[in-house]
């Protein structure tokens, strides 16, 4: 039997507020909301793609919390972290935003200690950190540890508490300029769901395969950036009238060829170098580039971009491979300790150290590792940039404008960052946190989780003051039904006209499409095969194509829910494409060489291009916002 949309049964939800996604972010607002809607009488779902245990960028568990500004531990202040955030974005960040969370993290640290992370302590009890800003952590089931305690929080609500797992959310809902809820349908079971609500809380994730990955064929879906998150945030916040920030800036991790195994335990922990076949140790031969980007490249630790670039120079010069000598690094530990036995317990406990910091979060390293008889104490690995990816948490910035806290701002900044409730978008009752919510980088895991508590807080509150459920019409739920479905229609009036259901001149299944849609990023806006270099004529050309594909998107076609679920997603792609490629247009000079590099205007102009770019959809057209940056401390 082919699937239609009129199999379906709808389902409505009627909630307080509504929790979109179930990763770091989302698990963090759903213990705070808990607490908070507990209090004040207030219903609260949670709605995630998957399963919460094992869903989102955690899934695989994490070898270190990213963000501890040990303001107790080691004396130091938010607006210390603000500084370095500040300098690794290039001067573009919001720094109220930034401060929010650095805070607030210790706090949240602290909280997932308490709920059973382990932390790497010394043998005086102290964390172990990374570098300047990392703990190490037995992180394997860190993303069950955070869902855990969210389920316990929404359990402590009784019936006023629900989680639908295995829900992927398609459109938002509106009442005028406010939302109103939101749309979806499940993965498993034919149901569309309709979810009413005062105020929703959006924490979607990032996205990935925007861009073509290095890995296709029998690797296709290896990238570093999860495969499951795929633009829903940007896509959901944008339908809903929300400016958003940062769309250009991407995120390029350098990592572990092919398996993207992290990159940071072993140039912070273990201090290894990273060298070229035929040009040495880049960050030292290349250095003098640096001064091209001042003031940000003169400064510790150097840009993540910055980094990129350096080695960029050599490898797209025909000097590569890059390599991590881990060898070299293992050699230097072990080296340092004076007595031959002390050394060779030495060499076990790194070797194990380096095995488990694969093991905790990326096992198809060390898989990788073990496939190809690579033993890091005896030879060195490969490095190389990955594909463009959309992390606004991590080192890029993309994600929604929102408000800040009052307490934070200046008298400057006031009018420009604060609009009633933290975290709150541009759309009245709209709630974002983690990857959606942009400019504030460098907030990672445990950065996000605080974030996400910092916004839910902030979402009951505007509940209780905006204490009535919003209007939905009928013919609302009707036309995003609709959208929701119609892959499915499509697929069924014409599938039986070819013997391939795969080839149909009526329909585009959403793998070609997706295919289609990564082939213009990667050639016009700055992918691997472009050596991540764009220009306005190429972007043109791209902008172009976008819009045929757009038109083509009517005719994505979905035979079973997996395939309605991919349809979605190269829906939420193809806005993530959109708002980037717009906003590097409309950013004419090169800021994050090694995230992009724009060959038509190559040089960073703080006088001109020091400021944000927003953009939004207004009555269905993209329009651009610049928005001024703020000092705040
Ligand atoms: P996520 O945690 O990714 O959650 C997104 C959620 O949205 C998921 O539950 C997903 O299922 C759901 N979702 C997506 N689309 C839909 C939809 N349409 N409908 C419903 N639900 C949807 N941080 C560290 O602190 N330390 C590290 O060592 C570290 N390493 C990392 C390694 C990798 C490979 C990556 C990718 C990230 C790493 N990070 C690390 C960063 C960290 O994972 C992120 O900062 C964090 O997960 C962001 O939280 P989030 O809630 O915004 O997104
Ligand atoms: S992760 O996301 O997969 O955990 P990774 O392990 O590479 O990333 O980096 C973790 C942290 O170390 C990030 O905060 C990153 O910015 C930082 N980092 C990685 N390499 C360097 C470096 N060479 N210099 C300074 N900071 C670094």
């Amino acid at each position: 039997m082919t699937l239609k949309s009129t199999d379906f049964e709808t389902v409505e939800v009627t909630t307080d507020l509504l929790i979109i996604g179930g990763g770091m972010a989302s698990c963090g607002a759903t213990v705070e909301a808990a607490y908070w809607a507990k209090k004040n009488n207030i219903k609260v779902t949670v709605v995630d793609k998957a399963a919460m245990d094992r869903s989102g960028a955690v899934a695989m568990g994490l070898s270190a919390l990213n963000q501890y500004v040990g303001m107790k531990a080691k004396g130091r202040s938010p607006a210390d972290y603000v500084n370095y955030v500040r300098q690794d974005l290039m001067g573009v960040s919001r720094e109220d935003l930034v401060f929010d969370i650095a805070r607030h993290v210790d706090g949240t640290v602290h909280l997932l200690e308490k709920w059973g992370l382990p932390i790497w302590t010394d043998a005086d009890g102290n964390y172990v950190f990374e570098g300047a800003w990392q703990l190490m952590i037995n992180g394997e089931s860190y993303k069950i540890i955070v869902a855990e305690a969210a389920k316990n929080a929404m359990a402590e609500l009784g019936d006023a508490g629900e989680i639908y797992e295995r829900v992927f959310i398609t459109e938002p809902l509106m009442d005028g300029d406010k939302v109103a809820g939101a749309v979806g349908f499940s993965t498993r079971e034919n149901k569309f769901y309709v979810f009413k609500a005062k105020a929703v809380f959006c924490a979607m994730g990032g996205a990935v395969h925007v861009f073509k990955p290095r890995s296709t064929g029998e690797g296709f879906g290896r990238s570093w950036y999860p495969p499951f998150n795929s633009g829903s945030s940007v896509y959901f916040m944008m339908k809903a009238g929300a400016e958003h920030t940062c769309q250009e800036v991407r995120f390029i991790p350098v990592r572990f060829k092919d398996a993207y195994g992290p990159v940071g335990a072993w140039f912070l922990l273990f201090k290894s170098r990273a060298t070229t076949a035929l040009g040495g140790e880049y960050m030292v031969e290349n250095r003098a580039e640096l001064d091209k980007w001042a003031p940000y490249g003169l400064v510790k630790p150097i840009p993540a971009n910055l980094r990129n670039w350096l080695m960029m120079m050599d490898t797209s010069t025909g000097k590569g491979p890059a390599y991590m000598r881990t060898e070299e690094a293992i050699k230097a530990i072990v080296d340092s300790e004076p007595d031959p036995k002390a050394q060779k317990k030495r060499l076990k406990e790194v070797e194990s150290e380096a095995w488990e910091d694969f093991l905790d979060m990326t096992i198809s390293q060390a898989i990788l590792w073990a496939g190809t008889n690579t033993a890091p104490e005896e030879k060195p690995s490969e490095l190389q940039a990955c594909d463009p990816y959309f992390i606004g948490s991590h080192s890029g910035a993309s994600g929604a404008w929102l408000s800040g806290p009052e307490d934070l701002q200046t008298a400057e900044s006031k009018a420009d960052y604060f609009w009633g409730y933290n975290r709150m978008a541009t759309t009245k009752g709209l709630f974002a946190a983690g990857d959606a919510s942009g400019a504030s980088s460098h907030k990672f895991s445990d950065g996000s989780h605080a974030e996400g508590r910092i916004a839910a807080k902030a979402a009951i509150a505007y509940i209780v003051d905006n204490n009535t459920q919003p209007n939905v019409d009928a013919g609302q739920i009707e036309a995003t039904k609709k959208v929701t479905l119609q892959a499915t229609d499509v697929f069924a009036e014409s599938c039986e006209q070819t013997t391939d259901p795969d080839i149909n001149e009526n329909y585009i299944i959403p793998e070609q499409y997706m295919y289609r849609l990564q082939k213009i990023m990667d050639e016009y806006a700055g992918g691997v095969i472009a050596n991540f270099s764009t220009n306005k004529p190429l972007m043109d050309i791209g902008l172009e194509l976008l819009t045929f594909l757009q038109e083509d998107s009517e005719k994505l076609a979905a035979r079973d829910l997996h395939e309605l679920l991919r349809a979605h997603e190269c829906l939420h792609r193809t806005m993530q494409a959109q708002t980037h490629i717009r906003t590097m247009y409309a950013r004419e000079e090169t800021r994050w060489p090694g995230y992009y590099f724009r060959a038509d205007t190559p040089k960073m102009d703080d006088a001109n291009w020091l400021k944000f770019i927003n953009i939004k959809l207004e009555n269905g057209e993209f329009k651009m916002i610049d928005r001024k940056i703020h000092t705040i401390c």
